[in-house]
């Protein structure tokens, strides 16, 4: 591990949320090595420096992977004002876990969440475009053309999609059902891809991770992932050791 600052090393350990570790270095109540580091960014390398906070001393927490299927009605984020049920709450752990990317609230499906914060920020990148799978039941009924031009890449706000590969499993005159990989990088860009076309999603359901699928995990069921799992998404993203 490198140096890091020093608000994210005590909130990934588990002291408090980042903005309360933030407090606390102000108000003077963390040293690193002996020397007391009351201001920001204030930074320190959490396997080498002995890092001491309100007299207890902060070591590394083992790094914990769970895959969760999110049910609907679900957010991916650590805060929510409005007090909706969140994928972490769903997750029995003394860990400070963080989703790995999102899936919108109407969203179920696979969710990988982990104290990893450097895998998190990997796997999160563009650059490392690891292939999400998900099916989509689309009002209208989807043709031919519809494939052809969802594969070519469409047209969003940010930029072109790109890296699709898309299968009909279904095909009616009022629904279809359609099978969607792709090396995901833009917010909602399943949603807006098949809008784009004329197929506005009705239900959109996440079902792999690059090679990671369920196994048979029931809808709001979580499980850890197996060392094969953790060790794929780690060399995946390798250039860095983690
Ligand atoms: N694409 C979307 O449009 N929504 C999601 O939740 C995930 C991918």
């Amino acid at each position: 591990m490198a140096m890091e600052r020093l608000q994210k090393i005590l909130s990934a350990s588990g002291v408090a949320s980042r903005r309360k570790c933030e407090e606390l270095i102000l108000e003077g109540l963390v040293s690193v090595n002996g020397k007391v580091l009351d201001t920001i960014p204030a930074f320190a390398d959490i396997d080498k420096d002995t890092i001491i906070v309100a007299g207890k001393r902060i070591k590394p927490q083992p790094k914990i992977y769970f895959l969760l299927n999110k049910p609907q009605g679900v957010i991916c984020t650590n805060f929510d004002p409005q007090g909706r049920t969140k994928a972490i709450d769903l997750i029995p752990t003394r860990q400070r876990i963080l989703c790995v990317g999102r899936l919108d609230i109407d969203t179920t499906g696979l969710i990988i969440l982990t104290n990893n914060n450097e895998l998190v920020n990997r796997l999160t990148h563009p650059r490392y475009g690891l292939t999400r799978t998900y099916i989509a039941e689309v009002k209208g009924r989807i043709e031919g053309e519809h494939v052809e031009k969802l594969n070519k890449g469409i047209w969003l706000a940010e930029g072109k999609t790109s890296h699709t590969a898309v299968k009909i499993l279904k095909r009616g005159h009022k629904r279809s059902l359609v099978e969607i990989s792709i090396a995901e990088r833009l917010n909602r860009e399943v949603k807006r891809m098949l809008a784009r076309v004329g197929l506005p999603v009705q239900s959109l359901k996440r079902t792999r991770i690059g090679k990671i699928t369920d196994h048979g995990l029931g809808i709001g069921r979580f499980r850890l992932l197996t060392p094969a799992e953790v060790n794929y998404l780690k060399k995946t993203t390798a250039d860095k050791t983690l």
